[in-house]
């Protein structure tokens, strides 16, 4: 049993539907690059103090580049950053949600994914 939980927690597995949440007018989607916004979403959202830096809490991976994040980030819908971000899943992330984030992030951090999460 704790070695199914084990499993379970780290790899954020969750089939569930992302639902469809209006977008504020001002959210643009289209065009994400790591360099070009996606790298200060990651850097004040996840690559925080005591998460995913490096030596950070828990075993969670780090994020603090590009490299350390595209293999989290590959995959389109079976990338572990799109299942991790998804509703329903009960290790959803962030699990502590960081001052400022909101569904704008949410949903461009998902539509890079699969956008095949270009640098
Ligand atoms: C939107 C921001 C975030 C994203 C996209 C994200 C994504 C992920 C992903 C993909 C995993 C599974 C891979 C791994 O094991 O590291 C994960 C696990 C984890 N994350 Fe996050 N995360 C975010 C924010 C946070 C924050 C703010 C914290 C700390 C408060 C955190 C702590 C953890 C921990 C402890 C694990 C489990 C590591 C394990 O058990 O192996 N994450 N997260």
């Amino acid at each position: 049993m704790v070695a199914f939980t084990a499993m379970v927690i780290s790899s954020c597995e969750s089939k569930e539907a992302l639902p469809v949440i209006a977008l504020p007018s001002n959210c643009d989607t289209t065009h994400l690059t790591y360099n070009g916004g996606i790298d200060s979403i990651i850097n004040t959202q996840c690559a925080v103090s005591g998460c995913h830096v490096p030596r950070g809490g828990a075993g969670a991976a780090s994020f603090t580049t590009y490299a350390g994040l595209s293999s989290y980030a590959s995959g389109g819908k079976s990338a572990q950053i799109y299942t991790c971000l998804m509703y329903g899943n009960p290790y959803r992330m962030p699990n502590v949600a960081q001052p400022g984030w909101n569904t704008c992030d949410l949903d461009k951090i998902t539509q890079w994914v699969l956008d095949g999460a270009p640098q």
